[in-house]
């Protein structure tokens, strides 16, 4: 069989699965309890720390991504994409919006982690001198990420099991849009950049990239932000956060395979076909005010 039949083949039912899932962006707020922000997550700090370090990246990494494929916007054709690409900026604003807030909490009890941001903010900054197709490359890298990351969160009930209602509503809501428009900034790629060997080695290069960069960062600010908690050498703390992570509930290592399947020369976001966590939408955020 002739590969790029079989490429395009895989591409077009991508589409049509996207074509399916029209993103909507949502208006919804929180009110998260700030006198939780170091221990919502089944009262382990180690754990309740770990992703909202994490959330650290969300609000400055995720105007990175509205950006950058803002710029490719001129150059999409198919309405539905374009339809898509609107919904994704949207809904990636309120995420920003949300995390912000979230941060917020998180800055006036850890100093040290409104450092980090800055610190994304000026590497964020920097980059935007880079040009235009490899700072799409890091968005679709840092999307996959944020898909696989999501997906794990949905499927895995553990994950947020016990915690304080209003964090696990915020983190579920946006696993749930990141998993609505994974495929969005990737089909921009995949309409600018095409399938060739170019574009995948620079597909593939920026995951490995922005891998490597996100946990050379995220790594150091998460221990400094538990050693501003005093737990560096808790190690009942430790324990349970390594358990919950690798091996009684190895979300790591399940992470795995949907990271390398990216490298996959015909890859495409959809074929991690997760759509039945869509059902779920109305039903998980109906019980959220709406913004006022
Ligand atoms: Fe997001
Ligand atoms: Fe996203």
């Amino acid at each position: 069989m002739n590969p790029s039949a079989t490429i395009s083949n895989i591409s077009g039912l991508a589409r049509k699965a996207q074509a399916a899932i029209l993103p909507t962006r949502r208006d919804i707020r929180f009110d998260l309890p700030a006198e939780h922000i170091a221990d919502w997550n089944k009262g382990s700090v180690h754990l309740s720390q770990f992703m909202n370090t994490l959330s650290i990246f969300f609000p400055v990494g995720e105007r990175f991504f509205i950006d950058a494929v803002r710029q490719y916007r001129d150059r999409i054709t198919d309405p539905e994409l374009q339809k898509a690409v609107t919904a994704f900026i949207g809904q990636e604003a309120m995420h920003g919006r949300e995390h912000e807030e979230y941060n917020e909490l998180l800055f006036a009890r850890v100093p040290e982690a409104a450092q980090v941001e800055r610190f994304v903010f000026a590497l964020l900054e920097n980059l935007k001198k880079l040009p235009p197709r490899m700072r799409l490359s890091a968005t679709i890298a840092l999307e996959h990420f944020t898909a696989i990351l999501a997906n794990e969160l949905l499927s895995e009930p553990r994950v947020l099991e016990n915690a304080e209602p209003r964090f696990a509503r915020l983190w579920r809501w946006h696993a749930l849009e990141e998993t609505e428009h994974k495929a969005v900034a990737f089909d921009v790629w995949d309409t600018v950049m095409g399938r060739g060997t170019g574009a995948y080695l620079e597909r593939t290069g920026g995951l490995v990239l922005a891998t490597v960069i996100f946990w050379s960062i995220a790594i150091p600010a998460y221990l400094a932000v538990i050693r501003r908690e005093g737990r560096l050498t808790d190690l009942k703390g430790w324990r349970f956060f390594f358990q919950h992570s690798f091996t009684k509930v190895p979300f790591f290592p399940r992470l795995l395979r949907p990271y390398l399947d990216y490298f996959r020369r015909d890859f495409h976001p959809w074929d991690h076909d997760n759509r039945h966590f869509l059902d779920e939408i109305d039903s998980t955020l109906g019980e959220l005010r709406p913004a006022a």
